[in-house]
């Protein structure tokens, strides 16, 4: 891919303090067109800048749109890490097929994503726990307000440096299990990333804050019985030794960070389970004592400690709501793979010139 760089002559002042999580954006941008007809073309690394698009726009009224989440890391050894890239750029496909967005060349997804790094690197902080949260996303762009797939697109991909998406950190969550609300069902567009999925959980989200929970665990939309996934990660439980998470059923994300941890686990030698998981089975493993750890996956999430988990008039205490061993464990060995403090025997790691 033929990429047309241009930089910016106003470079900005970096960000100073505390990192808050998606708020400081970078100096540059990447960005490329699709045309029907066309296919892809034109990629090019421009100054950050707004984009202009007609009020008519598809993606406005039908929210035919994609996005994935990603994250570059500056190593002690100056080395810049991106976490198994090609598995965004697989599962960029995958929503695509289910929103009606063209393919995408994979190899194309990770060369622009390094090329955007590797522009804006300077960027990258430093700092413990810090990261460069990568955004690319793809929007529908043709002038017309019928229902059809547009036959003009977007495809962008944005740089924030960002800390923990937790203002705690890595102090455990409170977790709100919704038993009204749900997010997705089979059939749905719940195992693609896409912002649909995101604004029907908003109202279960702010209902969950209100009660002083920071995210909200969803249930199967079908019998409301079924774990399925936090709003910004995946789930997983550590029930009487062993490590538990939801199959993927087509109504939850595949995660990375989830499939990742399932191999980290079973080569550590734990027995992983990904099957159905009922919320009586949780209350059931928290009264008999069997229910040892609950944590979240995600890219933003990294690996969430669970500390208290509500259900309708229940709410689990999990761990003494500290942090557990295997928590922890994997905290340590995730991040260490990014940050290049461990040797990458998973073949994980990327590294960006
Ligand atoms: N589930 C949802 C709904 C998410 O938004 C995310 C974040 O990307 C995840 C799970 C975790 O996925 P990943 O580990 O690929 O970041
Ligand atoms: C990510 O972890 O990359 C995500 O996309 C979560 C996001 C909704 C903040």
């Amino acid at each position: 891919m033929d990429i047309k760089i241009t930089k910016t002559t106003t470079p900005k002042a970096k960000p100073t303090g505390k990192l808050g999580f998606g708020k400081v954006f970078t100096d540059h941008m990447f960005i490329m067109n699709y045309t029907e007809g066309k296919g892809w073309h034109d990629a090019r690394i421009e100054p950050y800048h707004p984009i202009s698009l007609d009020p008519s726009a598809m993606v406005f009224h039908y929210g035919q749109e994609m996005f994935e989440g990603l994250k570059a890391y500056s190593g002690a050894d100056g080395t810049v890490r991106l976490f198994r890239p090609e598995m965004n750029a697989k599962r960029t496909n995958e929503t695509n097929k289910r929103l009606c967005i063209p393919q995408l060349p994979e190899e194309d997804f990770v060369e622009a994503v390094k090329a955007i790094v590797s522009v804006d690197k300077d960027w990258i902080p430093k700092e413990d726990g810090t990261s460069l949260y990568i955004r690319p996303f793809i929007i529908a762009t043709d002038e017309f307000l019928g229902v059809a797939p547009s036959k003009t697109y977007l495809f962008i991909i944005i740089l924030s440096p960002s800390g923990a998406y937790y203002e705690s950190g890595l102090a455990p969550v409170g977790i709100w299990i919704e038993d009204d609300y749900v997010r997705a069902v089979k059939g749905g567009m719940g195992f693609a990333k896409t912002g649909g999925n995101y604004a029907a959980s908003l109202i279960a989200q702010v209902k969950a804050h209100d009660d002083g929970y920071s995210q909200v665990l969803w249930l199967d939309g079908v019998e409301r019985k079924y774990i399925e996934e936090v709003g910004a990660m995946n789930i997983f439980f550590k029930i009487d030794g062993k490590v538990v998470t939801p199959m993927l059923n087509g109504s939850i994300l595949p995660g990375i960070t989830r499939n990742s941890v399932i191999q980290v686990c079973k080569s550590w030698g734990y027995e992983v389970e990904e099957r159905k998981i009922s919320v009586d089975e949780l209350l059931d493993a928290q009264k008999n004592g069997k229910l040892e750890e609950c944590f979240g996956t995600g890219t933003a999430a990294v690996i969430s400690p669970v500390g208290k988990l509500r259900y309708k008039d229940d709410v689990m205490t999990i761990n003494n709501n500290e942090i557990g061993p295997l928590s922890q464990k994997l905290y340590d060995t995730i991040t260490g793979l990014q940050w290049g403090k461990i040797e990458d025997t998973f073949g994980f790691v990327v590294k960006v010139d």
